[in-house]
């Protein structure tokens, strides 16, 4: 994989095709109500205008279905991106296949446009070439920066790496890095902790982490139904939860939580992806609060976390300053570890063959 930190080549005047992940929550008026990811983009946007290319932003936003959604429109969080970094976006609100290229080449150097939710385009999805081929025509370099849709075989991660020397930017470089280093070689003890409600999803993380990892701490609906259905397995390096605060399995209980929190006390490496409980009703997103405390006071280990409920809580007790590294992937964070490192984003990157010519 080529990084476009690292290219020796001079990328002044050159016109960058850059696809970011700035899929935030909307509110009503389709202005963004997190700016996590949105600042994470903003690295590869400064550091592109810092060597005075010339950026064309590709994003998308929701799940269009391949149609126009006037309240999934992009520009109110270009607005919020231009004003957080300080510069001005060139937001052109025609659908791609409507937009002259030739716009692309009034662009002065160290200047940002940014183009409609690309998936509102059927072709996107479908990783169509003919809508690679449109978007090749605005750029002379594609420098892929949103690691969190590297799991989508789509148009503007995928396929378009075949007609444009293609890189990776420093959001997906340093996620790709951390991953690596999690996934080979945690420092142990290494305690990872899964939640969520997909055990279709989860099962094939926990068994690459369970070559690699000491500990595998499951909670909310995946332990249920995996005591329900694979306990008899053998996974000893699994631990499942031995109390729960009522019946109906809800949230992890009170010796649960104490048992949890002395494995994370004692890590050197913690992951965590996904809520403990049933998150979203209280009072049961009380274990999911009791783990992200317990993985905060342990300020010596070298801590991973992602998802979006995991990061919410993280950010809600404003414990985000004592984790190590929080990944701007949700889905792509597990797939990236269930198919170490396999995914279609990043084997387009590490596939293109198409030189940068200077
Ligand atoms: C995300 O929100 O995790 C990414 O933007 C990917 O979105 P998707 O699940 O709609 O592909």
């Amino acid at each position: 994989m080529k990084y476009i930190e690292n290219t020796p080549y001079s990328i002044q005047g050159q016109r960058v095709l850059l696809r970011i992940d700035v899929n935030e929550p909307i509110d009503e008026k389709g202005y963004p109500q997190d700016t996590f990811r949105i600042s994470k983009a903003l690295h590869t946007i400064q550091y592109l205008r810092s060597q005075k290319a010339k950026i064309i932003i590709i994003a998308h936003l929701g799940d269009p279905e391949g149609k126009y959604n006037a309240s999934l429109s992009l520009r109110s969080i270009a607005g919020v991106l231009a004003e957080m970094g300080g510069f001005n976006i060139d937001f052109i609100d025609s659908l791609i296949e409507d937009i002259d290229s030739t716009q692309s080449h009034r662009i002065q150097d160290g200047d940002v446009m940014m183009l409609e939710n690309i998936r509102f385009d059927p072709r996107e999805e479908m990783n169509d070439i003919s809508l690679a081929h449109t978007l090749a025509q605005f750029a002379d370099i594609y420098v892929n920066d949103s690691f969190s849709v590297t799991h989508r075989n789509h148009a503007s991660v995928s396929i378009i790496t075949t007609l444009l020397p293609s890189f990776a930017g420093l959001v997906l470089a340093k996620e790709t890095e951390v991953l690596n280093t999690i996934l080979h070689n945690p420092k142990s003890p290494s305690v990872a902790i899964i939640g969520g409600a997909k055990i279709a999803t989860k099962l094939p993380v926990i068994e690459v982490l369970e070559t690699s990892f000491d500990y595998i701490l499951i909670g909310g609906k995946i332990a249920n139904e995996y005591i329900d259905h694979y306990a008899s397995q053998s996974h000893p390096k699994v631990i499942v939860p031995i109390d729960f605060i009522e019946e109906k399995r809800y949230d992890i209980g009170p010796k649960t939580r104490e048992l949890f929190a002395e494995y994370i006390a004692k890590a050197s490496t913690i992951v965590w992806n996904g809520p403990l409980g049933w998150f979203e009703h209280k009072p049961y997103d009380e274990g999911t609060k009791y783990i992200a405390q317990a993985i905060a006071q342990n300020e010596d280990s070298y801590s991973v976390i992602g998802g979006g409920e995991t990061v919410d809580e993280v950010h809600n007790l404003h414990q985000e300053a004592k984790i190590d590294f929080i990944s701007t992937g949700g889905g792509a964070m597990l797939e990236y570890i269930a198919h170490k490192g396999q995914l279609p984003g990043i084997e387009a990157l590490e596939q293109s063959s198409v030189e940068f010519i200077v």
